[in-house]
């Protein structure tokens, strides 16, 4: 259900190449995706399945860039254990997580998009990392599977609680009711319909964020994961100072 609130968004921008240090439009453009992406604004949604439909999702409040912060670093490459996230590592130090959400651009090598930290863990960390050649969607010198700046729309689901849609096990659970079972995650751009082969027999809903396929092959949140990322910011949830 639609509440009113806006994230302010803090952009670290680590880069050992000129390559890494992104564009002030390619750091616009990130934010665009999310504003579209959280609330049923992207233009994919169309082609969201008809028995998918219904369980639309949409969050009820935007993200707004408040500061990008640029810094040369000698780290040629950064490995997913949290030393962007200090300046005592060759990192930047997170800026108000209580009330910022934090994104750190740097290279993670090729093999990790991103990653994310779940509600409740350290403030000194809180935040999300994307690789520099997946954030945003415009410049061209995106990796064309994920240049629609959706592996940041998939980290911050995680910074919102959400966990993967299969349950990251076989025929898992992502305590999610409107989501079905999947298998296993899925990788590329599956047809539609893909069951699972789990006891439920239900139609994979592979289209969600929270799955491993292309950025052009992700394009909803549901209803229940609406939900269950709006639980973290009222009724005392782990970040609820954000709308005070
Ligand atoms: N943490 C995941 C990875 O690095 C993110 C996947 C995002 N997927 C995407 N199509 N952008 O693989
Ligand atoms: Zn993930
Ligand atoms: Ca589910």
């Amino acid at each position: 259900e639609a509440v009113s609130g806006t994230v302010p968004v803090v952009v670290h921008v680590l880069y050992n190449t000129p390559q890494q240090n992104i564009s002030d439009a390619q750091i616009k453009s990130q934010v665009d995706v999310l504003n579209e992406d959280f609330n049923l604004q992207n233009k994919d949604i169309s082609g969201v399945p008809s028995v998918f439909v219904p369980r639309e999702g949409t969050i009820g409040f935007r993200f707004q860039l408040a500061q990008t912060i640029r810094k040369q670093t000698s780290v040629t490459t950064w490995l997913p254990n949290d030393d962007m996230k200090y300046s005592s590592k060759g990192g930047d130090d997170v800026v108000d997580p209580d009330h910022k959400l934090n994104l750190w651009v740097c290279n993670l090598g090729d093999g990790l998009l991103g990653y994310a930290q779940f509600p409740g863990g350290k403030p000194a960390t809180d935040g999300v990392v994307i690789g520099y050649f997946c954030f945003g969607r415009t410049g061209g010198k995106l990796e064309p599977r994920f240049d629609k700046g959706r592996t940041a729309t998939h980290e911050i689901g995680h910074w919102m609680n959400l966990r993967h849609i299969w349950g990251d096990k076989t025929c898992g659970n992502d305590l999610v009711d409107d989501t079905p079972q999947a298998t296993t995650y899925n990788f590329g751009c599956p047809s539609f319909p893909k069951y699972n082969s789990c006891n439920s027999g239900e139609i994979e809903m592979t289209m969600n964020y929270m799955d491993y396929t292309d950025d052009a092959c992700m394009y909803m949140f549901t209803k229940g994961q609406s939900n269950r990322m709006n639980a973290v910011f009222f009724n005392g949830g782990p970040r609820s100072a954000f709308f005070q």
